[in-house]
């Protein structure tokens, strides 16, 4: 079944738990697709898993097009997320609007996810009453890296608390369907979840949220730079890949392949 902004906010007046998973290419998006996860988020994520860097910071908007066309092409049933760059959408609500549609005109995107709060309503607000449903962000947004001083837990003292309350009630009035809370506590996202409308996708928020979403590549094991504490490994897939590389190597030094079976 086709999942949409809709039925997403249903799930949340249903009681049902939402699912979302990162991709930022066919293949893995293919699988995600398949296993009935609901939503698929084309996540500027993709600068540091796939394009190697430590923060999201250069992630350009030729290369969330370009990433959001390639999952688009394998993602049939869940709703297709895709992420603005940092400095795509900051500057001016014109630049948000004009690269907000560029995600969905040429990326295929059915909704965008932009970061901030009070701060970013304008863009937000202007998006959504031109047709592209957004998805908020708030807590630990990579993009503010430099201003937190590294990938720190947010909203831990009371007055941090009390802002991203009021960050999380803003970005509801200005229209967005739906709102990731990211390493922040658990009490606190649970609050933000009870006093809001619409869902929250947690990362690093506990269990109190409407869903929550993992990079793909954190939870399959795969990505070992560092490992937050709220990933859960559901796979080791880099030792799988480390073993399988090395073996080759071996077999072709040895001659072992290919084999006559593999040769024409
Ligand atoms: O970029 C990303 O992958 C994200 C998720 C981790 C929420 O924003």
């Amino acid at each position: 079944m086709k999942i949409t902004v809709k039925s997403i906010m249903a799930m949340k007046q249903k009681g049902e738990k939402i699912t979302a998973l990162t991709a930022y290419e066919a293949l893995f998006a293919g699988f995600i697709d398949s296993a009935g996860i609901d939503v698929v988020l084309v996540g500027d994520s993709a600068g540091m898993v796939f394009a190697g860097h430590d923060t999201t910071i250069p992630v350009t908007m030729d290369d969330m097009v370009y990433h959001a066309g390639s999952v688009r092409r394998s993602v049939k049933n869940a709703l297709l997320v895709v992420d603005m760059p940092f400095m795509s959408y900051q500057v001016s609500v014109e630049e948000a609007l004009r690269n907000a549609g560029r995600l969905v005109k040429e990326g295929g995107a059915e909704a965008v996810k932009l970061e901030g709060g009070r701060s970013v309503v304008p863009q937000l607000r202007a998006c959504v009453e031109a047709g592209i449903p957004v998805m908020g962000h708030l807590g630990m947004t990579p993009q503010s890296v430099h201003r937190f001083g590294g990938f720190l837990t947010q909203g831990k003292s009371p007055e941090a608390a009390r802002m991203l309350l009021e960050d999380a009630l803003a970005v509801q009035e200005a229209g967005a369907f739906s709102l990731v809370l990211e390493k922040i506590p658990a009490a606190l996202a649970a609050e933000i979840t009870q006093k809001l409308e619409i869902p929250t996708i947690g990362i690093g928020a506990g269990v109190h949220t409407d869903g929550q979403i993992l990079v793909t590549q954190d939870m399959l094991g795969m990505y070992e730079k560092f490992k937050p504490k709220f990933v859960r490994l559901y796979a080791r897939l880099a030792e799988d890949i480390r073993t399988a590389l090395n073996r080759y190597a071996e077999e072709v030094r040895a001659g072992a392949f290919p084999a006559d079976e593999e040769s024409y």
